[in-house]
């Protein structure tokens, strides 16, 4: 696909949820996006990094059609963003903070936005019990919104986005104060949505999380700097695989290696060995003879440390 602006064509019908070139918006003088693109093909988990305040949230409320742009092109579920209305319906977006009416009960919340997106009656019913089991409290139907725990008024959003069973999911923070179990569970959920053709977009600060999702977009300085399956964002930052060995003679051994090219770290009689190839781990093994070693596969965390820096 051309990537240069000027020449830059939309891409086939169906193959992107969001598309976009060289995205820009400021809030005064402070320049959030500064040429940003996007690519999200459907039917996958993306999940946008990035360090706090890199513009994660601007872009999904963009997406959303609540922030307008300044400039650039962007296109969700192949609407051009000044046309977004036509596609409202198929777009469930999850607020980093909703807010709940919190004098009405659970079910009446659900009803106010089942009634945003025009679903009545028998429809309405049924979708609220589905969506209820799928956060599991089907049993907080009657409870007053305003006195739920922090984690209980974090999964009735998310069934609020949910009600109008959405295509395109735009999910900000959606694990932030819920139990591992229930998160356990809403991963899976988000897995099932993808593998339906569904496109869910999720911010997070759990790098754990963020492994998960089919791609990884890396927000920086106003900018995507890398998208990617968490795999390649490794690669891309330049993280290498780490024999980690205890060794007699250390001193002597870690000059051998050094003399070889190869980038060696000691602590005490431990060295760390950053190794490119993995043929090349049976081979140092070998001369190394060590007491004892690991292999220590880069994560995620620590691409997300050398990327923001
Ligand atoms: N309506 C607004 N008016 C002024 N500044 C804003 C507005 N919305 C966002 N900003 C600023 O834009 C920058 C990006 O904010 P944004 O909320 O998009 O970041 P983020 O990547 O979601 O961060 P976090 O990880 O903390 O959620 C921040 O400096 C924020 O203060
Ligand atoms: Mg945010």
């Amino acid at each position: 696909m051309p990537m240069g602006a000027s020449h830059w064509q939309m891409p086939e019908k169906d193959e992107y949820a969001v598309i976009g070139r060289g995205i820009t918006k400021s809030f005064e003088s402070l320049h959030v996006l500064k040429g940003m693109s996007v690519n999200i093909p459907r039917g996958v988990t993306y999940c946008l990094l990035g360090p706090n305040g890199s513009g994660k949230t601007t872009l999904m409320r963009m997406i959303m059609g609540l922030v307008k742009k300044d400039s650039g092109e962007i296109y969700v579920l192949d609407e051009p963003l000044d046309r977004i209305s036509r596609v409202y319906s198929r777009l469930g977006y999850m607020p980093q903070q909703r807010p709940l009416y919190p004098d009405l009960t659970v079910e009446e919340n659900l009803e106010f936005y089942a009634g945003l997106y025009g679903i009545r009656g028998h429809k309405m019913a049924e979708k609220i019990a589905e969506v209820l089991q799928v956060v599991d409290l089907s049993q907080t139907r009657d409870r007053i919104t305003g006195m739920l725990s922090g984690g209980m008024y974090q999964r009735i959003s998310l069934a609020c986005t949910l009600i109008n069973s959405p295509d395109l999911l735009l999910l900000d923070e959606p694990t932030v104060g819920i139990d591992p179990v229930t998160k356990q569970s809403f991963w899976g959920y988000f897995r099932n949505l993808a593998a339906e053709g569904k496109t869910v977009i999720i911010t997070t600060h759990i790098m754990e999380e963020a492994e998960r999702c089919d791609m990884v977009g890396f927000m920086r300085d106003g900018r995507m700097l890398a998208e990617s399956s968490p795999d390649e964002l490794k690669k891309f930052a330049g993280l290498k695989k780490q024999l980690k060995m205890k060794v007699e003679d250390p001193e002597q051994k870690m000059a051998l290696l050094v003399k070889e090219g190869l980038e060696v770290r000691r602590d005490g009689d431990m060295l760390f060995v950053d190794i490119a190839e993995a043929s090349r781990i049976r081979e140092v093994l070998d001369r190394m003879k060590p007491t004892d070693f690991d292999v220590v596969e880069p994560t995620l965390e620590n691409a997300f440390l050398k990327l923001s820096v």
